[in-house]
């Protein structure tokens, strides 16, 4: 058995941390560089690694690695931490319920955690209509069941996704996920019945004006879904309303409505993947909100239980009553512990105005990022909502994506003490999920380093 040989010492993480940038070693310091050498001897190869610090805290927009550095997060773990890491009502919640139970399984003797979950799910979400809701563990196996429940609705197999998408790495959301490399390359055969469909990406349509507008892409797809696969045949459409992975693309204004309204008139499930955009992160508590866009399912994670597995699919009562008694679940789904966080995270966000600070934070960023590609014409695009913000490079004057810039610029920014990631399927975006937990001083210094980054990196 290997002991642990670092030094660091184990600290409190949570909004009482200092909320400061502060580097003390080179990033990545030494303990960091140690673990990360354990980690290539001991973790296979297959998980990548963004930035290499090993983290001993983390809390309200800082995370502390073993080295004693503590650098901004515009990461917030992929859009989970929406809440910040250790929330206080999250981290009390949880602590809570390990001293009372920590698992049954919620299929053989039930308990009211997981109800009260799927009561405010059944609340958030948009629409008035009766719902239901199921919890899982991760949003792909969330994305499975959604589509198992639209295929036993509808009595139809096939499966509607489209360019750019990114539903997870399991086999049936491989086949629904759009890009090869590093996600389905070698893992085939995958799942079958999944037809992909052109998506609105106004950047590369031509422009939100002179280009496709949002009703007109909507046919664009609908043209194909129908030549293609056939209404008849197909149970569900499933769209990230601001795609994630695929780069932050946000669709024009009308495509999401075009495809609910095609969808209602042909019995097809509308199925909205929120597992990136849900729970204030966008600047409204579901990303279709902005859109005034009801799906008929609903499917969250990530952000939902502020760092403890948890997934759900919620949606029309008739739809997700489907299913037969049996047919859905897991041993872990809903487990005690990630509902207990899911009901702190949930009132975190009502009581202390997370909604509003995503917008706020959406209008700090945006006006820097903004003036950043009027100065600087290797930013193409600059878009996203709320506190899900992105800026898409390319080279001068044309549309040619430049990953190699992007991934230089997060180097840049790493290397002075602010976690930023890469998407898209070209890989030239640069994404901004912080949590919502961050002081405005602290982002204005990620702005500010970033700016210096774009700089330096010539
Ligand atoms: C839109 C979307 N759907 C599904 C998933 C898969 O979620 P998980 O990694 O929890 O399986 C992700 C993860 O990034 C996502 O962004």
């Amino acid at each position: 058995m290997t002991t642990n040989p670092t030094p660091y010492p184990t600290l409190v993480g949570g909004p009482g941390l200092a909320q400061e940038r502060r580097l003390v070693t080179e990033i990545p310091g030494p303990a960091s560089r140690a673990l990360h050498e354990r980690k290539a001897a001991a973790v296979a190869r297959g998980i990548g690694t963004t930035l290499p610090v090993y983290v001993a805290a983390a809390g309200g927009g800082v995370i502390v690695d073993v080295d004693g550095n503590s650098l901004i997060d515009l990461g917030s773990g992929i859009a989970v931490t929406t809440v910040g890491n250790s929330a206080p009502r999250v981290a009390e919640a949880v602590a809570q319920q390990v001293g009372a139970f920590t698992h049954t399984c919620f299929m053989v003797t039930p308990y009211e955690g997981y109800v009260r979950v799927a009561e405010e799910l059944n609340r958030l979400t948009p629409g008035t209509h009766e719902k239901r809701t199921v919890l899982f563990n991760s949003g792909a196996e969330a994305v499975e069941n959604a589509v198992k429940i639209a295929r036993s609705h509808t009595k139809r197999q096939a499966v509607v996704v489209f360019d750019h998408a990114y539903h997870g790495r399991t086999n049936l959301t491989m086949a629904m996920t759009a890009k090869n490399l590093p996600y389905k390359h070698g893992f085939g055969p995958f799942a079958s019945e999944v037809y992909r469909a052109p998506l609105s990406y106004p950047f590369r349509d031509g422009g939100v004006d002179g280009g496709v507008d949002g009703r007109a892409a909507a046919a664009r797809a609908i043209d194909v879904i129908e030549k293609q696969v056939g209404a008849d045949n197909l149970a569900a459409i499933v769209i990230e309303p601001i795609q994630g992975e695929g780069g932050f693309i946000v669709p024009a204004p009308g495509f999401l409505a075009g495809l609910a309204d095609w969808c209602a008139a042909t019995g097809v499930v509308f199925v909205a993947d929120e597992v990136q955009t849900g729970f204030a992160r966008t600047g409204a508590m579901f990303a279709v909100d902005h859109e005034g866009v009801v799906p008929d399912l609903i499917v969250t994670a990530k952000g939902i239980a502020g760092g403890l597995p948890l997934s759900a699919v919620t949606g029309r009562a008739e739809i997700m009553g489907a299913a037969h008694v049996g047919g859905l679940g897991g041993t872990y789904g809903g487990n005690p512990l990630a509902c207990a966080a899911a009901l702190a995270v949930i009132e975190t966000i009502e009581q202390d105005g997370l909604v509003d600070r995503a917008l706020e934070i959406g209008k700090t960023m945006t006006e820097r990022l903004t003036a950043l590609q009027q100065r600087d014409p290797r930013v193409g695009d600059v878009r996203g909502r709320g506190a899900m913000l992105a800026v898409e490079l390319v080279r001068p004057g044309t549309h040619e994506p430049d990953a190699t810039l992007a991934g230089r610029v997060a180097a840049a920014a790493h290397a002075q003490g602010v976690v930023v990631l890469t998407c898209g399927t070209y890989g030239n975006v640069l994404r901004f999920l912080p949590p919502l937990s961050i002081t405005d001083e602290l982002l204005a210094d990620a702005c500010d380093v970033l700016d210096a980054a774009f700089e330096a990196v010539r």
